[in-house]
Formats: C-alpha cells, structure tokens, sequence
C-alpha cells in the first residue's frame, strides 16, 4: 500500500453521493511532504517516458502538479475556469461539465504556453467521470502537442471515467483507485 492509500483509509471521510473528502490532506489543508512523495512515485512509474510539461486544472490540480514538477524538473501550466464565452484567439478552451458541481466550465490555457513540440503529463486530483480529463486532452490536441502520460491521485474506480480514458489507449496512472465506499459505516474499499 502506498502513503496515498494509506493516508485515504486514515483521514478519508465517506460523504453521500459517492463523495470522498479528502480536505484534510489534499484539497483544500495540503500535506506538501505527502504530495512529494506521490510526485516522487509517478516519477518512478512514468521513467524513460519523455515529458517536458505537467498540465492541470485549477483548483485542487495546482498544488499536487507543482510539487510532482519538482520531480520532472518541467514547468506546470494550468488550465483556467472561466464561465465566460467572450474569449479571444489566443486561447485553447474545452468545455467541461461537472459530475459533482452539476455546471459547464470552460477551460482555457494560453496558446502561449502549449504548442505542438511539447510531450505533456497531465496531472489532476481526481478522476471520476473524466470530464476534466477529455477537456485537458482536447487542449493538448488543439495545440498539437501531445498527451505523454496521465498521472491521477484519487481515482473512483466504479465511476467511468478511468475505463474511458485507458480505453483511448492513454497510459493512466492513478495512485488510489478507490472501489466503493459505504456512508453509513464509512468504509472505503481500495483497489489492490
Ligand atoms: P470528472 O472531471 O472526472 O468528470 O469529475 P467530476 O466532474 O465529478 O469532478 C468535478 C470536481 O469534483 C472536480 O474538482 C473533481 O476533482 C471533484 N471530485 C469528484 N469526485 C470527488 C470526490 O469524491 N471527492 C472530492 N473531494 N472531489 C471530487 P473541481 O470541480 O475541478 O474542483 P477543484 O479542483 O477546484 O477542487
């Protein structure tokens, strides 16, 4: 078992609705020594794959990809929310529709900072239907450049999202893959 596995049966909280929160470690209190060593493990995992930018989206993604960037020895870049439709040519912008927040985002990272020479590891916090990820691969797509590898904190295994995306042929690598969780007792049951 890994520190992030072990950390979610420890600190997790099961809310309804198939919500895990994990506030206490992860997004929105930050444990920076544990988010070095999750950057230190998919550095280990994504070896030999060559990658000279981590791309994540805002909120929760920044802090985990600044500190698995230490790693990588890359810049991070994050792609922005913005409700707004009044956006001008230099952007790159996918929609996103939230499973959990029940809205469309568009998300937008400047054409400045992605471009088709660039071998791109997205790094986010979670995974559940993997609407945020088909949005940060459509922008790595809308620049040319192309998606080296996924790497994900906290994947819901009985959500889509993972079985989506592997099926596109990416490589993912998810640190927890979380497989059911019971509000009423608080067990969480983790992927072995
Ligand atoms: P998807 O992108 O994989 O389809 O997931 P979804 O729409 O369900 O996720 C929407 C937001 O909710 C994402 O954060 C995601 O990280 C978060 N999320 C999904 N499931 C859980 C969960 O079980 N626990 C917690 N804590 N978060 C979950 P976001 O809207 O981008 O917010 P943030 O990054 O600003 O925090």
């Amino acid at each position: 078992m890994n520190c992030l596995e072990e950390r979610i049966l420890k600190d997790g909280v099961v809310k309804e609705g198939n919500i895990l929160k994990v506030d206490s470690f992860l997004n929105h209190q930050l444990d920076v020594e544990l988010f070095d060593e999750m950057g230190a493990e998919w550095a280990k995992r994504f070896e030999g794959v060559e990658i000279n930018k981590i791309l994540t989206i805002e909120a929760s993604g920044i802090g985990i990809a600044c500190v698995a960037a230490r790693h990588f020895n890359v810049p991070v870049v994050f792609a922005k929310k913005t409700q707004s439709v009044n956006l001008d040519g230099e952007m790159y912008t996918a929609e996103v529709e939230s499973f959990t927040h029940k809205n469309k985002n568009n998300v937008i990272v400047s054409k400045k900072f992605l471009n088709e020479n660039d071998k791109v590891l997205i790094i986010d916090d979670f995974l559940a239907n993997g609407c945020a990820l088909q949005g940060l691969i459509s922008i790595i797509n809308s620049a040319g450049a192309s998606v080296a590898g996924i790497g994900i904190a906290i994947e819901k295994g009985f959500q889509s999202g993972g079985q989506i995306i592997r099926n596109l042929g990416y490589r993912l690598e998810s640190l927890a893959i979380v497989d059911g969780m019971d509000p009423a007792t608080g067990e969480i049951s983790l992927r072995k």
